[in-house]
């Protein structure tokens, strides 16, 4: 069985997929590390947690244009109703977050009226949301909040995926792993 052109995404979105998953994961993997580490390494690890979160928002806005303008596969017809609704949902989320993550991470920085400098290459300007300590204090807590909630998403969705791999195998995985689909011969 040979999976149609249509039942699976482009190399580009596979591509922004993964790049963007391993970014968000080094970005947690950050704010782990540095904490409890002395004040000049924190700096240096935040001013790259910095860096990464501003490059994840380019490669979101980028992979939102390019699903508008490439559609994705439809969902696999095997899913169950509720399986479609969990994932649809679960996609959705994730693209809120992928923006709604950067975006308040760089307005609570930006009450501090500094640039973020995207690893010494350029500069993305503070955003005008005032300098109001409370402000930037209400920014700090939606970022922890969205980070939580991301990191439930990711669950789910890991879940969902070795779910689909190990009990249904239904190949979903494979819509995404392209080298799963040339071993099991689709
Ligand atoms: C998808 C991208 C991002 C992810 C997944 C992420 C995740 C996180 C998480 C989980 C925390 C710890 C929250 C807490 O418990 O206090 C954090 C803290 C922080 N993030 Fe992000 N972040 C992202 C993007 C950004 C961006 C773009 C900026 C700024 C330009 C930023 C600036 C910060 C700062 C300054 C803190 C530390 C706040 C403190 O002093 O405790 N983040 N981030
Ligand atoms: C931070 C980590 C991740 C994020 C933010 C993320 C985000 C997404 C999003 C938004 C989609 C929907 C694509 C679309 O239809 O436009 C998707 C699809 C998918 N993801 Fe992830 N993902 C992450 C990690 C992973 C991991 C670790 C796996 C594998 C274990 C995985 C496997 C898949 C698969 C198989 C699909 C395709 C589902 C389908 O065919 O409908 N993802 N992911």
């Amino acid at each position: 069985m040979r999976i149609p052109e249509n039942q699976t995404y482009t190399r580009v979105a596979i591509a922004l997929h993964w790049v963007i998953a391993l970014l968000i994961a080094l970005n947690f993997v950050a704010v782990w590390v540095a904490d409890g580490m002395p004040k000049a390494e924190k700096m240096q690890i935040m001013a790259n947690h910095k860096a990464f979160g501003i490059t994840i928002l380019i490669l979101s806005v980028l992979r939102i244009l390019w699903r508008i303008a490439h559609r994705p596969p439809p969902l696999p017809a095997s899913l169950a109703p509720w399986e479609a609704v969990l994932a649809r949902s679960v996609h959705s989320l994730f693209y809120f977050l992928m923006i709604g993550m950067p975006l308040t991470g760089w307005a609570m920085v930006s009450t501090g009226g500094k640039p973020v400098s995207v690893f010494g290459l350029f500069d993305m300007p503070a955003l005008p949301v005032g300098a109001d300590k409370a402000t930037g204090g209400t920014f700090h807590e939606v970022h922890e909040i969205f980070g939580t909630a991301f990191l439930v998403l990711i669950g789910l969705h890991v879940l969902g995926a070795l779910k689909h791999q190990f009990l249904d195998h239904d190949g979903t995985l494979a819509r995404m792993i392209p080298l799963l689909r040339q071993r099991r011969g689709l």
